[in-house]
């Protein structure tokens, strides 16, 4: 029996995460090339309602009524039957197979999320919205990282680059010209949740010093922004390494993630920083693409477990 399958990017967040928590805005981009994929096949003999699930990524092989109600799959199917009011959910084997380094502040979680929700709905014969699926997927995300700001799920979900400001409508960016990255594995993985918690920590012990520091990354976003329409890569480079230094004092980069960044910059990009949780994961670099395999090297050189290369296509290639 041929199975239905779906995909959903992987993201990264250019400049303000964590402040993004706090209410700042932020700006994030997919990466095309770099995905999740999941396969649904339908299993005819099972019970009803039974979802066997798995994951050689992470080594899971599961039936979904054993998981806990608070973990992500269960989560998930339960946004989606509310969703689409189906009571009993037909026998299936659901398969994960997934590019997106885990636990590296790539977004696999929300990308599973997404590309879940999205083969699910063709399984059952429905076309969600991109809201409908970024919604769904939220409610996923809460089980990884508790209090999420929700960037991570809109822009895999819109596969679109979002400004994007809790609670507030999604704007999405008008790009005039590709936007060449790099994005460097530390070799280490990290829980978001850690960092988030661990920013909420010194946020309680020393509001006025550590909202100070929120502030100064949701100003930096907003220039950044201007930059980011108008092309002009030189300045948002600059933005980038400036974010960087203010998620140091916020305490959420480390040695390793310093040293990469420190080694991108060397070997001539425009500007660098720790994307996604910190505490390990990534660093990204912007990079001219006359310069991007020096850079790589650099980054090999320097301990990058590995290095993807992303371009983000001007807005008039994908609309
Ligand atoms: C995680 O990709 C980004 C954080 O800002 C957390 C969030 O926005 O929920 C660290």
């Amino acid at each position: 029996m041929p199975s239905i399958s779906a995909t959903a990017p992987a993201k990264v967040i250019l400049l303000g995460e964590h402040a993004v928590v706090y209410n700042q805005p932020a700006i994030a981009f997919p990466v095309p090339n770099v995905r999740a994929r999941v396969a649904i096949l339908a299993n005819p003999p099972g019970k009803p309602g039974h979802v066997e699930i798995t994951s050689r990524q992470v080594q899971l092989q599961t039936s979904l009524d054993v998981l806990p109600p608070e973990h992500a799959f269960q989560r998930l199917f339960t946004a989606f039957q509310r969703e689409t009011g189906l009571k009993q959910l037909p026998a299936m084997q659901v398969t994960i197979s997934s590019e997106i380094p885990v636990a590296a502040g790539m977004g696999s979680g929300a990308a599973v999320s997404v590309a879940m929700l999205k083969a699910l709905g063709l399984f059952v014969g429905i076309k969600f919205s991109n809201a409908q699926l970024a919604a769904m997927a939220y409610e996923a995300e809460k089980a990884y990282h508790g209090n999420p700001s929700g960037i991570d799920n809109t822009v895999i979900a819109c596969e679109k680059p979002v400004y994007y400001k809790k609670n507030e409508p999604i704007t999405f960016l008008t790009l005039p010209s590709d936007f060449n990255l790099l994005i460097a594995y530390s070799g280490i993985p990290a829980q978001t949740i850690a960092t988030v918690n661990a920013v909420r920590a010194k946020m309680e012990q020393s509001p006025v010093q550590t909202g100070a520091i929120i502030e100064q990354i949701g100003t930096l976003v907003r220039q950044a922004r201007v930059y980011v329409e108008a092309g002009d890569v030189a300045s948002l480079g600059r933005a980038c390494t400036q974010n960087q230094s203010l998620l140091m004092q916020l305490g959420v980069s480390t040695p390793k993630l310093e040293y990469l960044v420190n080694a991108a910059i060397n070997a001539g990009a425009l500007g660098a920083k720790l994307t996604g949780g910190g505490g390990g994961g990534n660093i990204l670099a912007l990079v001219n693409p006359e310069i991007q395999v020096k850079v790589m090297d650099a980054l090999y050189q320097a301990g990058a477990e590995r290095v993807f290369p992303a371009t983000v296509r001007k807005t008039a290639d994908y609309e």
